[in-house]
Formats: C-alpha cells, sequence, structure tokens
C-alpha cells in the first residue's frame, strides 16, 4: 500500500502543510508562548490539554499522551488510512501526487463492486414472484414502499447459492468471493451465507454499502439477524448505522438508539438525526464518531433491562471522550419502533424534548430496586452516586447534585463532599507513586532530546551510554538508523518513518512529555549519569543468566548479587 508513494514525497507534503492550520479546521486553537492549546478529541476533557507545536509540526496531549505529526492526527481523527491521510494533506497544499482513486483503493475496490451489485440484486428478488411474503411481512409491519426505497432494504431468496452462481457468472475470482462475507465455501464448493432473509445493508461513514444485517421473517428456531463477519471493509465497531445520513443533517442534537429498526421508524416520521449501535455494546471508536456528529448526545435505547445496561455503558463510554449525554427512557419495556407505532410521531418528540440528564438518570438507576429507608441499602446509593460525581468535571453541577443527595439522604452537603474528595486524593496518591528512578529517566529524556537535536544524536553515538531499558534502547537504535541515512533529525519525519514499527509506541509516549528546551550541559549530565552506573554491566549479564535455567537455589544467589548491584547503583546514582 504504501509503496505507491516515496519518502521523500511523502515528507515534501507534509512540509507544505502546517499542522495547527489543518488542526484547527478540526477543533478550536488558541495561541499561548510558542504553542497553540485546544481540547484534545481524543479523550475525555473539557480542558484545553492538547498543545500543538508550530515550530516542530507535532501535537501532543498532556492528559492521554495523544501524539502525532499532522497523519497521525488526520488517521485517528478522521479514521482514514495512512495514504488517505498524505493525500488530503496535498489536496490542502495543492500538491498533485498522480495517485488515482484507483491506487489508493485498489484492494478493496473489488469488495465494494460486488456489495453495489448485491444491493441490486437482493432489491430486485423483493419485487419478484419469490418475495411477496417478505413484501407483505414488511407491510405487516408498516414499511411504506418509499423506506423500503430509502434503506434499500432487500431480499435473500430460499436458494443456496443464487448470488453465488451470479458473482462467478461476472467472472469474479472465487478467492475474492469468500473474503466478502457474502459467500462461504465448503467440500461441495461455493454457497450464499443469506438464505431466505430479509436484507438490510449496512453502510460504511461515507455511505457506502459493506455489509447486511439480514432478518428472518417467515421462519422460527433461527437467529433473528444475521450481520456480515468482520471484513477487509466492515468492521462493525468502527460504525453506526445511519451515521452518513445524520451527519448530512448538521443537527444540534444526535439520537442513538440500538436497533436500525428504530432508526428507520423514526426517520419514516421526519426524525433523520439518528444513528443505531446495532444491539453491541459501544466501543471507544463509537464514542469518538458519535462526538464528531454532535456534542449533544440523546440516548434513546429500549426500554427493557437490557436497554438500561446499554444506556449505563454507553454513558461511561462517552464521559471518556468528554460527552456527557442526555438520557430518554420509554415505558413498558418498549423500542421507539414500537412506541412510535403504538403512541405516535408527536409523543416521541414530546419525549426527546424532555431528556433525563445522565446524572439524575444515574441516580434514579442506582435508586431502582433499593429500600432508602434502610440504612445499608442507602449507604451504597449514596457511594455509588459519589462515585459517579468524582468523574465530573463541571463544579457547580457538582454542588446542584450533592445538594440534591443531602436532602434526600439527610447528610449534609459539607459532609458529601469531603466523601467524595477523598477519592479523589487516592487517585493523585496513587499517580504520585509512579515515579521513575534517575537512570530511567536520564534514558527516557535523552531518547527525548535525540528525537529533537541530531548534536543529542551524535553526542549519543560516540559517547555510546548503555541503556537497560528496552524500549528506549531500541527507539534510541532506530533514531540513529534515521540520522545515519537522512543527516538530520525531525520528530514530524521520524513520526512517519516508524509509522509501522513497534517502537512507535515508545516514540508517542515519550513525545507527550513535552519537556523544555534545555542546554547540551543538561544532555551531558544525562550520559554521565548513565556512566556511573558502573554495575549496569554485571546487571545485564546476571539478568541473562537468571532467564537460563538453573537450579532454584543458584537462582536465589543470582537474585540476590543483583539486588545488592541495584542498591548500590540507586546510591551511586542520587
Ligand atoms: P433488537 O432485538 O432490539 O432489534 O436488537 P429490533 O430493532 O427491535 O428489531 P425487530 O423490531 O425485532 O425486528 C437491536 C439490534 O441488535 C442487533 C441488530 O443490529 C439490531 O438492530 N441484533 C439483534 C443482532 O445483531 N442479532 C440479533 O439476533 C438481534
Ligand atoms: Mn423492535
Amino acid at each position: 500500500m504504501n509503496n505507491v508513494l516515496t519518502n521523500e514525497q511523502i515528507n515534501d507534503v507534509r512540509n507544505n502543510v502546517d499542522i495547527v492550520e489543518v488542526i484547527s479546521s478540526y477543533i478550536p486553537l488558541t495561541p499561548k508562548g510558542k504553542n497553540f492549546f485546544g481540547v484534545c478529541p481524543f479523550h475525555s476533557d473539557q480542558h484545553p490539554s492538547m498543545s500543538v507545536s508550530k515550530e516542530k509540526q507535532i501535537y501532543t496531549c498532556f492528559s492521554c499522551g495523544a501524539s502525532g505529526n499532522v497523519y497521525n492526527f488526520l488517521m485517528d481523527y478522521e479514521h482514514i488510512s495512512f495514504i488517505d491521510a498524505v493525500k488530503k494533506c496535498a489536496d490542502i497544499a495543492g500538491i498533485p501526487l498522480n495517485i488515482s482513486n484507483q491506487q489508493l483503493n485498489n484492494k478493496n475496490n473489488v469488495l465494494y463492486e460486488i456489495y453495489n451489485l448485491s444491493l441490486k440484486y437482493y432489491q430486485n428478488n423483493l419485487n419478484t414472484e419469490d418475495g411477496k411474503q417478505a413484501k407483505e411481512y414488511l407491510k405487516q409491519r408498516h414499511f411504506t414502499n418509499e423506506m423500503i426505497k430509502e434503506f434499500n432494504i432487500g431480499l435473500a431468496l430460499n436458494k443456496k447459492d443464487d448470488l453465488t452462481n451470479l458473482l462467478l457468472k461476472k467472472e469474479y475470482n472465487a478467492k475474492v468471493l469468500e473474503k466478502t462475507g457474502l459467500i462461504g465455501k465448503n467440500n461441495q464448493g461455493y454457497y450464499d451465507l443469506y438464505v431466505n432473509r430479509i436484507m438490510f445493508p449496512l453502510y460504511d461513514l461515507n455511505g457506502k454499502v459493506v455489509g447486511y444485517s439480514g432478518r428472518i421473517y417467515n421462519e422460527e428456531n433461527a437467529n433473528k439477524y444475521v450481520n456480515t463477519m468482520e471484513t477487509e471493509i466492515f468492521k462493525k465497531g468502527e460504525l453506526l448505522y445511519n451515521y452518513h445520513i445524520a451527519k448530512e443533517t448538521h443537527a444540534k442534537e444526535i439520537i442513538i438508539v440500538e436497533g436500525f429498526m428504530d432508526v428507520i421508524r423514526l426517520s419514516s416520521v421526519g426524525i433523520k438525526n439518528v444513528v443505531a449501535t446495532m444491539g453491541t455494546a459501544i466501543t471507544k471508536n463509537q464514542a469518538l464518531l458519535m462526538k464528531r456528529l454532535s456534542n449533544n448526545i440523546i440516548l434513546m435505547f429500549d426500554g427493557d433491562e437490557a436497554g438500561d445496561k446499554a444506556t449505563n455503558s454507553c454513558i461511561k463510554e462517552l464521559e471518556r471522550v468528554g460527552i456527557i449525554p442526555k438520557v430518554v427512557r420509554l415505558e413498558n419495556n418498549m423500542d421507539p419502533d414500537e412506541y412510535i407505532l403504538e403512541y405516535g410521531k408527536n409523543k416521541i418528540i414530546e419525549k426527546l424534548n424532555n431528556p433525563l440528564n445522565s446524572m439524575d438518570y444515574k441516580m434514579n438507576y442506582y435508586k431502582k430496586g433499593k429500600n432508602l429507608k434502610n440504612e445499608f441499602e442507602m449507604t451504597e446509593y449514596i457511594n455509588d452516586t459519589l462515585n459517579e460525581l468524582s468523574n465530573i468535571d463541571n463544579d457547580i453541577y457538582v454542588e446542584l447534585t450533592l445538594k440534591k443527595l443531602s436532602d434526600e439522604s439527610g447528610l449534609s452537603v459539607e459532609y458529601l463532599k469531603s466523601k467524595m474528595n477523598k477519592k479523589e486524593e487516592k487517585i493523585i496518591e496513587k499517580e504520585n507513586n509512579q515515579k521513575i528512578n534517575g537512570y530511567e529517566k536520564a534514558e527516557r529524556n535523552l531518547t527525548y532530546y535525540m528525537l529533537n537535536n541530531s548534536e543529542v544524536v551524535e553526542l549519543v553515538m560516540s559517547s555510546k551510554p548503555m541503556f537497560l531499558n528496552n524500549d528506549y534502547k531500541k527507539l534510541a537504535n532506530k533514531v540513529i538508523a534515521y540520522y545515519n541515512t537522512h543527516h538530520n533529525v525531525s520528530l514530524a519525519d521520524i513520526l512517519t518513518y516508524l509509522r509501522d514499527d513497534e517502537t512507535l509506541v515508545t516514540l508517542k509516549k515519550i513525545m507527550a512529555l513535552n519537556l523544555k528546551e534545555v542546554d547540551m550541559k543538561i544532555i551531558n549530565g544525562y550520559i554521565e549519569r548513565l556512566k556511573t552506573r558502573k554495575n549496569q554491566k554485571n546487571i545485564a549479564t546476571l539478568n541473562e543468566e537468571l532467564i537460563k535455567n538453573i537450579d532454584q537455589e543458584e537462582k536465589l544467589k543470582k537474585l540476590q548479587e543483583m539486588i545488592e548491584l541495584k542498591k548500590e547503583d540507586d546510591i551511586y546514582g542520587k
């Protein structure tokens, strides 16, 4: 994939766009000193914890550690491939790359083509004699012809290899057919995976058909829906049903439901700013997709207990990406589809206009089934609520909720607050305990400065301090290799250079340190410190011997030896 472009082209494009301009077209950035700051889109936050450096052409988040160059940002934000990110930047910079769309996605083009064909085929089946019963089923479920057309609903016939034969006749390679998720293979040959089901196409973020959910309609004792398995172009955890339509509404609010049937029903009454999670627990990826649609999210899951569970886990995932959603609960275990059919459009709009805020929803949820006159159950309820509150980064809101809790429990707001603060203190304490020792810090910081300064690289090359931490060692070696071929270091380009390398993880981790510039005196200090680790060689050898199979007593002896050496080193280092 990557070799359609040379490294030179890739770096050239990167040098012709400004990361500050690109990122600020997605999130607002404010200048502060040498850098620009914005709210990081990759974790849950309201504070501007992401810094973007115009000089270095990189971004780092000092809260979640997300970091990279302009390509990394586009890949993670837009969920696109590396090549697509380069292409996007080339477009911005006005640099012609001479790669056609064909080349960009040629690997998957045939899959998209087969999906388009299958879509037409399934749609046509619904209008044939064999489709009468399915049509009848849809009608009975209040699907109009317009709805069938709008959502491209089709039918897989009750035949075992009808689609297979059609595709084979079109001379598609049989190996490719197996990758579509539509065709299976056994020792008798190829066969249709979808038989006798109403077919609901599923779309990727751009609105291309990439999979199906097939529903039973005239049999029992079978799974209600069969979804396409994961393929090159269909990753269920990375899409939301109806995303491409909801996006076009540019609505202030986005409604999340469980089933695509709910989306179709809501859409039929004119509510189109809806997406469906399609039953499974939502992924972080999906939470970010929701956030990309809007910051105002309303969860309207099924009214049953499973819907309560789904609501709770969805709230959690959304809070992690900085969204506090609102919640609508439907009575009598109904889902939105049933609710609209039973009570009509106006009733659901009224519901949507009066959502619960998520904290009230959670308090209701924690209260459910509890007898608050019982002290023990009341304690549980208070603890659950305080636990939730300690995650919320909004003082006024916290205060208002504590007041509510105080009214319910008879405990004072001050007391409740003190209980909440204790939790926070514990977390901070834990973070402080994760300090690293002086040697590791020297290795880490040296590697960090190597990324930005060729003088540091040369010094490390000539003085050869010994690294014991394998991650830093590997990365430092990669930087040296880069320097040897490029004769300079540029963090933004090294990010591209190491894009498929295992050291990228370490790189991103230490990038987020955002260390300030230092002069060579400090760098020399790090190198000296690593040299004082006089026992390092012995420790390394002992370590190797330990891995070898030696008897228990010997092992203990060597371990003891190692501990002594390390202790000695630590005293040296301080
Ligand atoms: P539901 O069971 O709530 O479906 O599952 P629904 O929307 O009410 O469908 P009808 O009204 O019975 O036809 C919600 C979602 O979970 C997924 C589907 O994506 C569905 O939209 N699901 C459900 C499956 O994938 N497989 C199943 O067997 C059931
Ligand atoms: Mn339903």
